[in-house]
């Protein structure tokens, strides 16, 4: 019988005894991924479409990756608290009297009712579960728990803590407590950002929706100019061609290219460009991901930032915020000037989404291959490298 299609190719590699990861993806269609640019392929479709292989890299990534939880004024004074909820995993994330933001399973200990939900202070007593009564201090430790019995130690019964690290203002939170600091892989990148003093940033919400598509498709798309001058000829590529994209060699867990105004002139912005940015920083646009789910679009008077909250192989709730100077933030105007550029960007996003939404209906083909990138994808290729790298790894025997 002829083979419909190259995937035939892959049971060779797994009768050869090639490793298999879930989907039934040979392990050799990720490793096309990670060789040089030129020669690599794109990530391998089942990796977008089915759902076993969905449920191993919730588990095997993004379970153990440092994922955008909000930003550090979200939590200012002492007992200030708000509630996350990723991949059915609810943290708390909390400021402590010490100053330090914590980050734990909101799950109590007893039979699991969550003992925090939205946000507000909790104030010094801490988290009281509504169900039992079972009290936990601001660092998750259990303070009391009423009518226990005698020998029952309410040291035994802290919540589970997770990792989390405050990154240029954005409080990144890992479920894994053991993974490696954030921060110190991203000393280029700080480099680079240097100048919009983001930490210092003010954030507002300004859409948000079900976004349909897998994750990584819609992070591929945000992450590369190419599709610029066929899905937006008239919205996004008049600002900044893609042809004149300039792509930055990275040195960990995240990429950055530049795009360039069509005539070098300053980028036409809602706001005034923020005080100290010269040259490139005026006249460009910045796109930076941090792996996996940051993503940001930058121009010389703001941040527009994605949050993408997975719900499954093929969709996601998408939120766009904005970050903005404390100035700008405490104009009377700011909220309808938020809105304005709101309703500037919502046809590109739309093209985006329908995009996206396309991109999932080729993906799931029977005759769907890796294809392969060009150089304006070499910010993509970064990224599949960095998620094809960790579906790959062993895990420690
Ligand atoms: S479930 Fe929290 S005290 Fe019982
Ligand atoms: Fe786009």
């Amino acid at each position: 019988m002829t083979k419909l299609f190259k995937h035939a190719d892959h049971q060779a590699d797994i009768a050869a005894g090639g490793r298999v990861l879930p989907g039934n993806i040979p392990q050799s269609a990720f490793e096309a991924v990670c060789r040089p640019l030129e020669q690599a392929q794109v990530l391998p479709p089942k990796a977008y479409t089915d759902p076993d292989f969905y449920r191993f890299e919730v588990e095997k990534v993004l379970m153990h990756s440092w994922l955008p939880a909000g930003r550090a004024d979200q939590v200012r004074n002492p007992g200030d608290y708000f509630t996350w909820r990723r991949f059915g995993e609810t943290a708390i994330i909390v400021r402590g009297g010490d100053g330090a933001i914590h980050a734990f399973s909101a799950a109590c200990r007893h039979r699991g009712y969550p003992v925090a939900s939205g946000a507000g202070n909790c104030g010094k007593r801490g988290f009281t579960c509504p169900y039992h009564g079972w009290r936990y201090r601001v660092d998750g430790s259990l303070a009391a728990a009423p009518y226990m019995q005698e020998g029952f130690d309410p040291a035994d019964w802290a919540l589970p803590r997770f990792g989390v690290e405050v990154w240029q203002g954005f409080i990144f939170v890992n479920f894994d407590r053991d993974a490696a600091p954030l921060s110190p892989q991203l000393t280029t990148l700080d480099e680079a950002i240097a100048p919009f003093n983001t930490a210092a940033l003010k954030c507002s919400t300004m859409r948000t929706k079900p976004w349909v598509g897998n994750w990584k498709a819609t992070l591929d798309n945000f992450t590369e100019a190419y599709h610029q001058p066929f899905v937006h000829p008239t919205t996004f590529e008049p600002w900044a061609p893609a042809r004149k994209g300039i792509y930055d060699a990275v040195d960990g867990p995240y990429n950055l290219f530049w795009l360039p105004s069509k005539d070098g002139d300053d980028i036409h912005t809602v706001w005034d460009p923020m005080p100290g940015l010269e040259g490139r920083y005026r006249n460009s646009f910045i796109v930076v991901n941090v792996f996996p789910l940051f993503h940001a679009l930058i121009d010389p008077s703001c941040w527009v930032v994605l949050d993408m909250d997975p719900t499954g192989p093929d969709g996601l709730i998408a939120r766009w915020d904005v970050l903005v100077t404390e100035e700008v933030f405490n104009r009377p105007t700011f909220e309808a000037e938020r809105d304005h550029l709101t309703e500037l960007l919502v046809p590109t996003w739309n093209e985006d989404e329908h995009a996206c939404a396309q991109v999932g209906l080729g993906q799931g083909s029977r005759f769907a291959e890796q294809g392969q990138y060009s150089w304006m994808e070499r910010s993509v290729h970064q990224f599949h490298r960095w998620m094809a790298e960790r579906y790959c790894a062993q895990d420690p025997a």
